[in-house]
């Protein structure tokens, strides 16, 4: 079968794999019909989330129909339409029990304090081969998957697997109250749902900062206000915009693949321009910090801790910080005696995507949001990779990338 195979720090290809089987009696095989190229796939590519094992099939967004099971999987069947998680958890555990799925004890073969498996990722995380594929192996099923309705499309489900629901978890994180005003840093596809799910939960306004004009635009159809970094100071325009205050809540959307102004008044230029050089060397150490070739290609982000400095300076005093952009545990640069001198609430983590899910599943099956609106391609497996490179310059009106039918 096809995949999409990591090979090397800046190297992806379309591979020939063999098929996965079952291996586990609590293992599911699904044929995948929808998979999708997220911001974190460009993590690894970039070399900024660090080390994966050579032959790693990429992805962790995938929809499809249900081949097989083992022994031990009795709540679906061969024929069932289902929506993986993101992210790989028991259904026993501790952890899985309270519904704090991403720290499920078990699911990581490299221990319970090893951090969140999940499909695609490091060597850390598992590592599970990923649903950028024609089949896939999903271990631990019963808690690792969800049936789908017939009034949810497979379209809407790949929404569902990773973005919305992040989206949604930051929200939580962030406590969103009903009138707050919040700020949502990065408009890809979390930031998009941060910013909708913010709305849900009655905030009053949404702020989202980027610097992409159609992602931006996005971002206004959904009545947010926006602000873009390369022309403003966005933690001076979120304190014109709040009377001086701040944010009452902050969402980092962004991670450590955040980017430096190059223009306008936020431009980063001297002493500070050499700090973020040397934080971006001691993440990516073994990445060209220019990335490949005339058009930088897989360049790791050139401000890794910018995103946090913002979302401290921009959020209230007695503000609540929500980080969904990924981390490394390999770099350590928080500004955090900022934080504490402002008696901030930061709250961060990988999604629980087995305890959020099933509400989005609900909530699009009754018509109240069509996630939809944020595919703006539609790309079939063999030309992924030309997508990942496209997605990864975030050519205009490149916003998310679905892989349609991998296995068709
Ligand atoms: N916590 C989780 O469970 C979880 C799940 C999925 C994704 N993520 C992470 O969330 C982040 C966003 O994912 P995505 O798919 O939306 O990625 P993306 O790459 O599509 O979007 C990131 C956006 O951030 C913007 N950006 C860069 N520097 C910025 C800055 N200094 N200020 C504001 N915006 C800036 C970029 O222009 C881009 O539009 C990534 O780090 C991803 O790994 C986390
Ligand atoms: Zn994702
Ligand atoms: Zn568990």
């Amino acid at each position: 079968m096809k995949a999409i195979v990591w090979h090397g720090i800046g190297d992806i290809r379309l591979d020939d794999v063999p098929e996965p089987t079952v291996q586990d009696s609590h293992d599911a095989i699904v044929q995948i019909t929808r998979s999708a190229i997220c911001g974190t796939d460009l993590h690894f590519v970039r070399g900024t989330v660090a080390p994966m094992r050579e032959g790693e099939i990429l992805g962790h967004e995938g929809v499809g129909v249900v081949a097989a099971v083992g022994d031990q999987v009795r709540g679906f069947r061969p024929g069932d339409r289902v929506l993986v998680n993101s992210s790989v958890s028991c259904g026993a555990c501790r952890y899985c029990r309270q519904g704090r799925t991403a720290q499920c004890d078990v699911a990581n073969t490299n221990g319970p304090d090893a951090g969140t498996a999940f499909f695609g990722g490091p060597v850390s995380t598992g590592p599970i081969d990923g649903l950028q594929a024609e089949y896939v192996r999903v271990p631990w099923s019963e808690n690792s998957m969800h049936l789908l309705p017939d009034n949810v499309s497979d379209d809407q489900a790949i929404l569902l697997t990773d973005m919305w629901p992040t989206g949604w978890f930051g929200a939580e994180r962030a406590g969103v109250r009903p009138g707050d005003i919040v700020a949502v840093l990065g408009a890809g596809g979390v930031g998009q749902f941060a910013a909708a799910s913010a709305y849900k939960m009655g905030a009053g306004r949404v702020i989202v900062v980027d610097h992409h004009r159609s992602r931006l635009e996005t971002a206004r159809g959904q009545d947010a206000e926006t602000v873009n970094f390369d022309t403003e100071d966005p933690v001076e325009a979120i304190m014109d915009l709040t009377n001086g205050i701040g944010a009452d809540a902050v969402i980092d959307c962004v991670g450590q693949d955040s980017e430096r102004p190059r223009t306008g008044p936020a431009a980063i230029t001297g002493a500070d321009a050499a700090a973020f050089d040397a934080e971006a060397r001691r993440i990516a150490p073994d990445s060209p910090p220019d990335g490949f070739g005339p058009d930088h290609q897989w360049k790791p982000g050139d401000a890794p801790s910018l995103a946090a400095r913002w979302s401290v300076d921009a959020v209230a005093k007695y503000g609540r910080l929500s980080i969904m952009g990924v981390y490394s545990p390999r770099e350590f640069v928080y500004p955090i005696g900022q934080a504490m001198n402002k008696n901030l609430t930061i709250r961060m983590g990988n999604c629980d995507h087995h305890r959020v899910t099933p509400q989005l599943i609900d909530m699009v099956a009754a018509g109240q949001f069509d996630p939809t609106r944020f595919i703006t391609q539609r790309e079939p497996l063999h030309s992924a990779i030309d997508a990942y490179r496209t997605f990864d310059l975030r050519e205009d009106g490149w916003l998310k990338v679905e892989i349609s039918d991998p296995s068709s």
